[in-house]
């Protein structure tokens, strides 16, 4: 186990480039398994998410190696369909191999994500959707048997623009003869980075972005190489940290309409926010506090990200007046309140409600990750305190952010992430000097 040590209070300053997108790169190395030749995949970022989806790989028949931030697979030699469940649970959208196996193999056999920390995580589109094309899916005691040698292109309507749902939906359509459209499809960026990447590799697709993409399926995809878009997540995170310990915070390589939502929350807050295509830079005085803002209600993209609601409240938890946020799209996305509320914060929920009282003094505190943005929110929070915090549960912030403790260092933030060796040598020597004391006082009779 690590943890994360974190002096609050000091603003930050300085540039950081963010790294490659988690939510782009995952179902672009699903995708991989479509090409007929070695795919390389550069900005590929160090995330345990991305060590996962490479085991399955690996696990299928892909020779998969990587070279400082480029990947390369090559996936001539897949042999196997089924994901075992471990390796499933491993990565909560493991779901999203389901496409791409049944378009390259005619098969797959997986098990059901399962939920996760923010609540049930169905699967009903991607089964509607890959169905829709004339797969054949039996579930059986958790397990999904899925065969499709003759994948026919159709229509495929989405009642929710599901993100994973249209990714599974525009993989399986690759390998369905003819052609197949995809209405009420997700818009998000990562969306269009998939389409890119198909089309790199010799995929006709067209529409990403909007709310209908067509897919000429079918066709042979080859090999190629890909470079992921930049991490608007891990962008939201720097520019929260920034407005919650005030400074002068540059992030580069995103594109600045990707994260615009964010960035219009945070100037309504007394940010000064300006954009260049490719970064974003944050301003605030350390001595004018954040201001509260409009409600703030998720929604699929361009809508307010649901993945930016906790990094955007734990910088709001410090501000003057309350804001009220609105999660509507998972069940489960408040648990980083009651680790703020033990700084100091005061949040009421209300199912979907989170009402934010503003404070002007946040404390530092023991701190307990218990999801990937939670635990970004609390960081953001802990920059923002007064005093030291130490936070635990990094594996959940492991997945979606690359060297968090390195990245926000750059930005002169007091933030070190200490093992469980160093953790036990640090007890042992306070144990040690706390007996060095006892042994040098004089013992009173
Ligand atoms: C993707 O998850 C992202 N993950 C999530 O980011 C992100 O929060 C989410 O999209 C929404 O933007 C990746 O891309 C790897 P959805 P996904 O299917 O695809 C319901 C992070 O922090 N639904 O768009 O699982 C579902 O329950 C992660 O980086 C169905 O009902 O999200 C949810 O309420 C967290 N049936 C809503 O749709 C389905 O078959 C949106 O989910 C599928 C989804």
């Amino acid at each position: 186990m690590s943890v994360f040590e974190i002096g609050g209070g000091r603003p930050l300053e300085g540039t950081v480039a963010v790294h490659g997108a988690k939510n782009s790169v995952l179902p672009v190395l699903a995708a991989t398994l479509l090409a007929r030749g070695e795919v390389a995949v550069d900005n590929c970022p160090r995330l345990t998410d991305v060590d996962a989806a490479l085991d399955i790989l690996t696990h299928l028949g892909c020779r998969v190696k990587r070279e400082g931030d480029r990947v390369i697979v090559d996936p001539r030699q897949v042999c196997r369909w089924d994901i075992p469940p471990e390796k499933m649970r491993a990565m909560r959208s493991s779901v999203i191999f389901l496409g791409p196996l049944l378009a390259r193999l005619g098969r797959a056999e997986l098990s059901y994500p399962g939920g996760c920390e923010l609540g049930p995580r169905p699967i009903d589109l991607h089964l509607k959707a890959v169905r829709a094309l004339g797969a054949l899916v039996t579930e059986e005691d958790g397990a999904l048997r899925c065969t499709g040698e003759n994948l026919t292109g159709g229509q495929i309507r989405l009642t929710l623009p599901s993100v994973g749902a249209t990714e599974n939906a525009m993989l399986s359509a690759c390998g369905a003869v003819g052609t197949t459209t995809i209405h009420n499809a997700a818009r998000e960026p990562e969306i269009v980075d998939l389409q890119r990447f198909l089309n790199a590799i010799g995929g006709r697709v067209e529409g990403a972005g909007g709310s209908v993409i067509q897919v000429e399926g079918g066709g042979p995809l080859y090999g190629g190489a890909f470079s992921v878009m930049g991490d608007r997540m891990a962008a939201a995170t720097w520019l929260c940290a920034g407005a919650a310990a005030g400074g002068d915070v540059t992030v580069t390589g995103v594109d600045y309409r990707h994260v615009s939502t964010v960035t219009a929350a945070l100037a309504e807050a007394g940010c000064r926010v300006s954009s260049t295509p490719s970064s974003v830079r944050l301003r605030r005085l350390p001595e004018r506090p954040l201001e509260a803002i409009a409600p703030v209600s998720t929604a699929p993209y361009p809508g307010f990200p649901t993945d930016a609601q906790a990094p955007l409240m734990g910088a709001l938890a410090r501000s003057r007046g309350t804001t009220i946020f609105v999660e509507n799209m998972f069940a489960s996305r408040y648990r980083h309140v009651p680790e703020l509320v033990r700084m100091g914060a005061h949040i009421q929920v209300e199912g979907r409600l989170a009402v934010v009282q503003g404070v002007e003094t946040l404390t530092g505190a023991r701190l307990v990750a218990g999801d990937l943005r939670g635990g970004a929110a609390l960081v953001v929070a802990a920059l923002g305190a007064k005093g030291k915090s130490t936070l635990t549960g990094l594996e959940h912030v492991d997945r979606g952010y690359q060297d968090m403790d390195r990245v926000l260092r750059t930005l002169g933030a007091d933030i070190l992430r200490r093992d469980e060796t160093e953790l036990a040598a640090c007890a042992a020597g306070k144990l040690e000097e706390e007996l060095d004391g006892i042994r040098t006082t004089p013992q009173t009779t």
